[in-house]
C-alpha cells in the first residue's frame, strides 16, 4: 500500500484476524485482564459502520433516567460519543483500565474485535453489533483515512477489503461471528444494521431499550422519549454539537468532526464503477453463502 507518511498501519494476523500491529498488545492485555461486571453492555462493529451513532443511541437510552435527552447538561451535548463510550482495545493498549473501573454500572464499552477474539467474560455481556453494507463502508473508510492524512488510494482500499486484509478483517468473518452468535443467543447478541437504523431510528431505539432491559414505559412513549433520543442523536444534531466540531480522539488523533461525513445509504454509486461494485458484492456474498446473512437485495 502507498501509505508512507501517515500513522503506522502495518497489519498482522492474530488468531486468524488481521489487526493493526500497534493494537495487538492492547488486545492481548484485554484478553488477559478484562473483568466484567453484571450489567455490562458491549457495543461491537466493523469500522465506519455506525459506531458513533450506536454509541450515542445506546448511551442516551441507558442514561435517560439521569439525563433526559432534552437536558441542557446531557453528556452528549458536551462530549464526543467516543468519549462517552470507551474503546476497549485502546484502553488496554494504554493501560487505562482504571477508566473502565471508574465507569458507573451499567457500563457501556465498545470494541472492533471479532466475536472469536472476545475474552469469555466479555462475550457473556449483552452485546449490540452494528454493521453496514460493505460498499458504503469502504467509501466511508477511504474518506476517513484521507481526512486523517493517510495516503491510500481508493483502489488500494478496495483490494484490502476484497482480500480480507483490512484492520479487523476479513469483513465477512467479522459479521458472521456476531450473526451466528445472535442466532444462538438472541437474548445476548443483538444484530443491527446501519441501513435499518436510518429508515426507522425510533424502532431501533425501542429495540435497544427492550434488549438492554430498559424498555420504554407507556409514560415515556407518551412523552415521545424514543423520538427525542433519535433527535438528539441524529446526524444533523450531533454534527453541530460543540464536542463533535472540535477536538480529536484516539490512538491516531482522529478529528471528532471526521466521524460525521454524509450519513446516507448508497454513496458508493458516486465512487465506484459497476464492475468494482460487482466485485465487492460477489466476494462478500460468496463468503456469506449459506449463512442466511446477505448485504445485497
Ligand atoms: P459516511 O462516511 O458514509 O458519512 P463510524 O462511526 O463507525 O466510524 O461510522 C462513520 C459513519 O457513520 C460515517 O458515514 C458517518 O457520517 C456516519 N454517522 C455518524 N454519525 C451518524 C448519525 N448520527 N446518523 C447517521 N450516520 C452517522
Amino acid at each position: 500500500p502507498s501509505n508512507t507518511t501517515g500513522p503506522n498501519l502495518e497489519l498482522r494476523q492474530y488468531q486468524g484476524v488481521w489487526m493493526l500491529g500497534t493494537v495487538v498488545p492492547g488486545l492481548i492485555s484485554l484478553q488477559r485482564h478484562f473483568r466484567s461486571r453484571p450489567g455490562d453492555v458491549l457495543l461491537a462493529s466493523p469500522v465506519k459502520s455506525g459506531t458513533t451513532w450506536i454509541k450515542s443511541l445506546t448511551f442516551a437510552t441507558m442514561a435517560r433516567f439521569s439525563y433526559p435527552p432534552c437536558a441542557a447538561d446531557h453528556p452528549l451535548r458536551r462530549l464526543n460519543p467516543h468519549e462517552c463510550v470507551p474503546y476497549m482495545e485502546e484502553v488496554f493498549l494504554h493501560g487505562q483500565e482504571a477508566k473502565l473501573e471508574a465507569l458507573p454500572s451499567p457500563r457501556i464499552m465498545h470494541t472492533h474485535l471479532h466475536y472469536s477474539l472476545l475474552p469469555r467474560s466479555l462475550a457473556k455481556c449483552k452485546t449490540v453489533f452494528v454493521c453496514r453494507e460493505p460498499k458504503d463502508m469502504v467509501v466511508s473508510l477511504w474518506h476517513f483515512l484521507n481526512r486523517a492524512g493517510v495516503n491510500f488510494s481508493f483502489s488500494e482500499v478496495i483490494e484490502l477489503i476484497c482480500d480480507g486484509k483490512n484492520p479487523n478483517g476479513p469483513f465477512w468473518d467479522h459479521v458472521l461471528g456476531y450473526w451466528r452468535a445472535s442466532k444462538v443467543r438472541p437474548d445476548g447478541v443483538l444484530f443491527v444494521r446501519y441501513e435499518k437504523m436510518l429508515v426507522d431510528p425510533v424502532s431501533t431505539v425501542r429495540e435497544l431499550g427492550r434488549f438492554l432491559g430498559v424498555p420504554f414505559s407507556a409514560a415515556e412513549e407518551a412523552a415521545e422519549l424514543p423520538m427525542e433520543i433519535c433527535k438528539l442523536c441524529s446526524f444533523d444534531t450531533m454534527r453541530g454539537l460543540q464536542g463533535n466540531k472540535t477536538g480529536s480522539t484516539g490512538e491516531f488523533n482522529f478529528a471528532h468532526q471526521s466521524y460525521f461525513r454524509k450519513g446516507i445509504v448508497g454513496d458508493w454509486v458516486n465512487h465506484m464503477t459497476p464492475k468494482t461494485a460487482r466485485r465487492i458484492d460477489t466476494t462478500v456474498e460468496e463468503k456469506l453463502r449459506g449463512s442466511g446473512l446477505t448485504f445485497t437485495s
